[in-house]
C-alpha cells in the first residue's frame, strides 16, 4: 500500500480506524476505553468519528469538535501515568503504517504535546 503524503479527512478517518482497533484490544488500554466508550461497534464508530473531528480541527482547522478533552480525561477513573507511553506508542505505530515519515512526525509531535499537557494536569505531583 502506498502511504498518505497529506493530512486530510480521508487519511485521518483511516488513522482512527487503525489506532482505535489497536486500542480496543490492548491489554491495558482496552478496558479503560471499553468502559467509557462501550463495547459495541456502533459506540466505537461514534467515538472514532468524534476523535477524527478533534484531529481535523487540530490539524486542518476543519470539523465540528467542540468538547473539553482535558476535563474528559480528568473525569476518568485514575490510571497509571505510564499508560501514556503505551497510548503514544500505539499511535506512532498506527501513523507509520499509513503516513510517510514527514506526515507521521507532524501528527506525532502534536500528540506528544497534548500528552505532555494532559500529564501535567492529571498528575500534578509527578
Ligand atoms: C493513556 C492515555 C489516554 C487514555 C487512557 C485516554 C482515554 C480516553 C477515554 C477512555 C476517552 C473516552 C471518554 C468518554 O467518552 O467518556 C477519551 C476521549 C478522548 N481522548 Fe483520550 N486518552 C488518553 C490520551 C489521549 C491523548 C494523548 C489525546 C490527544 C492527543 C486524547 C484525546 C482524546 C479526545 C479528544 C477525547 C474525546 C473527549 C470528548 O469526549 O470530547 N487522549 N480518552
Amino acid at each position: 500500500m502506498s502511504k498518505y503524503e497529506t493530512i486530510n479527512q480521508e487519511s485521518i478517518a483511516k488513522l482512527m480506524e487503525i489506532f482505535y482497533e489497536k486500542i480496543r484490544i490492548d491489554e491495558n488500554l482496552g478496558p479503560i476505553f471499553n468502559k467509557a466508550v462501550g463495547v459495541s461497534n456502533e459506540e466505537w464508530k461514534k467515538h472514532k468519528k468524534k476523535i477524527g473531528n478533534f484531529w481535523t480541527g487540530m490539524l486542518l482547522g476543519e470539523g465540528d469538535y467542540n468538547g473539553q478533552p482535558l476535563k474528559k480525561h480528568m473525569d476518568l477513573p485514575p490510571f497509571k501515568i505510564e499508560l501514556f507511553d503505551n497510548w503514544l506508542s500505539l499511535f506512532e505505530e498506527s501513523l507509520k503504517s499509513i503516513y510517510n515519515d514527514e506526515m507521521s512526525n507532524v501528527i506525532l509531535q502534536r500528540a506528544n504535546m497534548i500528552a505532555k499537557n494532559f500529564k501535567k494536569a492529571l498528575y500534578p505531583n509527578i
